[in-house]
């Protein structure tokens, strides 16, 4: 090959590396006055004209619209005693936002050129464009993850209490700690098992990032601080950040695909207890929990967000086990539970499974927050009290908001166990009851079901809740017939409509932390 193609070739090689490579973006030059014009007309609803955080959109957001003139900045990779973000780190929150909170991303929406020139604008407001940002973290050389590296990562993490500290000996965030940001807020250490909840990413890098910085304005520290005691090597923020990344539960991500759950028919009794191995073969199926926002009292901060079910039955019964990720056990009288209930009021946990009393025929369904006059629903229930077992599990039926009776429980039976942050609770019941006011579970059908949640340390109870849609069980005999395509096409797009419908408004109203 001649010099002149060896070059071409390696001139192409690295366009085609570098167009490949999503990490590697350019700066480019941003101009203020264009950055000026797209903010004012896609930024200032939120973030204010004068960058102030008090546009009229900003109400009741939590957490509120950042107050540019503050300076302050959460996701950031200037090295720790820095203050000033490196450009290209306000340049990758417009592109992406921040995941959790009102802050959307504007990648669809805007061009490079013009998140560049919002760039330039934004300097503006606490007059970082007249001063330089210090040099960014040290990254030195990755260390891949291994097995031994989580390791290393698991024992640092773990080590005088460095994050665990705040973040729990499983990374769930339930170490009881009351944190505020600095703002006077009320903040969560991040549930490290749950990527979809962060800020910016799990990455590995990105957690670096975070190791080495911190989270600005938070109680989140920086371990790159030479005056730390709790301070660790880059070689060792790498094994710690392999060890987050490693912390992700794959089995709780929700599928939205998957809108059914399979009871499993297993010989003999079902399980009575959370632990019985059996559980181990059942399907999980994990589904969202949006807050309650239809009727009053509504919920705006909830902290439940996704709820995974798993289900089995035999000849004559069905359990169906509900597990859930919560900070506290929020007993009444828990002193730990109260050190961090907010507001200082506890409540206890609580959990629903909501049924139809008669299946529907066809496609219909009762209305999804405890039923209708024509379609009544039956609630299991059960919370966290410490008095006798049987006081713990409720069996209601109701028709609509406020109808709410209690029923006999009849062969309905619950049981709870809280351990490091998640609370398995198994639901126990025949298939058949003498009741009329009982559901009559059958094999081989599609039966609706919802879940209903309560974090009585976030002062939730009542209304005051987290909720998911109507979902669908069905206890899979052997010769379970799948419904016609056409009728299940139409079920994914209720349910879909359904969805979306909840979470916008959701959105709408108050978005969540
Ligand atoms: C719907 C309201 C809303 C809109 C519209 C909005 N933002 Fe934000 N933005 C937020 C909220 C809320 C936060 C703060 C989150 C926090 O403090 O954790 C935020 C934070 C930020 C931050 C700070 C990130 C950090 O690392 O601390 C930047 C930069 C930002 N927004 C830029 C923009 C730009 C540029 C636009 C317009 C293209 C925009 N925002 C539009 C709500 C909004
Ligand atoms: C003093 C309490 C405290 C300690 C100690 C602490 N964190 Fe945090 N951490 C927080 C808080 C609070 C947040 C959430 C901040 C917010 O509101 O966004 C957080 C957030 C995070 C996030 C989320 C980043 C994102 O994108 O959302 C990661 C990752 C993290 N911490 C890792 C660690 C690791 C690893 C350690 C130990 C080396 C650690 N933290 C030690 C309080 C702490």
């Amino acid at each position: 090959m001649r010099a002149s193609n060896m070059t071409k070739l390696i001139l192409l090689l690295s366009i085609v590396w570098l167009a490949s490579s999503p990490r590697i973006a350019f700066s480019l030059d941003g101009d203020s006055e264009s950055g000026e014009r797209i903010y004012l007309k896609r930024c200032g609803g939120c973030h204010g004209v004068d960058g102030d955080g008090l546009g009229p959109g900003s109400e009741r957001l939590v957490p509120p619209p950042r107050d540019f003139t503050s300076g302050m900045f959460k996701i950031m990779s200037t090295a720790f005693d820095g203050y000033i973000p490196q450009d290209q780190d306000i340049y990758e929150m417009i592109r992406i936002g921040m995941p959790g909170t009102a802050m959307p991303g504007w990648e669809d929406i805007l061009d490079e050129q013009e998140m560049w020139d919002l760039v330039a604008y934004i300097k503006i407001f606490p007059g970082f464009d007249e001063e330089t940002a210090g040099p960014a973290v040290e990254y030195g050389e990755p260390i891949p993850s291994s097995a031994e590296s989580i390791e290393k990562g698991r024992e640092l993490f773990l080590q005088d209490d460095r994050c665990s500290e705040c973040h729990g000996k499983d990374g769930k965030g339930d170490a009881i700690k009351r944190l505020l940001g600095d703002n006077g807020e009320r903040t969560w250490p991040r549930n490290l098992t749950k990527p979809w909840t962060f800020r910016h990413s799990n990455d590995q890098k990105d957690v670096f990032t975070r190791i080495s910085v911190g989270i600005p304005g938070t109680q989140m520290p920086s371990f790159a601080d030479p005056g730390s005691k709790k301070m660790l090597s880059v070689e060792d923020r790498w094994h710690v950040a392999n060890y987050v990344k490693s912390l992700a539960k794959i089995v709780r991500v929700v599928n939205p695909e998957n809108t059914v759950i399979k009871s499993l028919r297993v010989e003999g009794s079902v399980p009575a207890e959370v632990d019985d191995e059996i559980w181990e073969q059942a399907i999980p199926s994990s589904f969202f929990l949006v807050p309650q926002i239809i009727a009053k009292d509504r919920h705006f901060t909830p902290s439940n967000d996704t709820i995974t079910v798993r289900s089995v039955f035999s000849a004559d019964e069905i359990a169906i086990l509900l597990e859930w990720d919560d900070r506290t056990e929020s007993l009444p009288g828990d002193e730990d539970a109260q050190k961090i209930a907010d507001p200082e009021v506890l409540y206890q946990d609580m959990v629903s499974i909501q049924l139809p009393i008669t299946v529907p025929e066809g496609m219909e369904k009762p209305y999804f927050v405890k039923g209708d006059t024509e379609n009544p629903v039956n609630l299991w229930q059960w919370a966290s009290r410490t008095t006798t077992e049987s006081q713990n599990t409720s069996l209601v039926k109701a028709a609509g908001f406020g109808t709410e009776t209690e029923l006999a429980t009849n062969s309905l039976a619950a049981s709870g166990a809280y351990e490091n942050g998640t609370w398995r609770v198994i639901f126990n019941r025949n298939l058949t009851t003498e009741s009329i006011d009982d559901l009559q579970i059958q094999e081989g059908i599609f039966i609706p079901i919802a879940f209903s949640a309560w974090d009585g340390s976030n002062g939730e109870s009542g209304t005051k809740n987290t909720l998911t849609t109507w979902y669908w069980i069905i206890l899979e005999s052997e010769s379970t017939a799948l419904p016609c395509i056409g009728a299940l096409i139409a079920l994914f797009l209720v349910i879909g409509l359904e969805m979306l419908w909840l979470r916008n408004s959701a959105r709408r109203r108050d978005p969540a932390t």
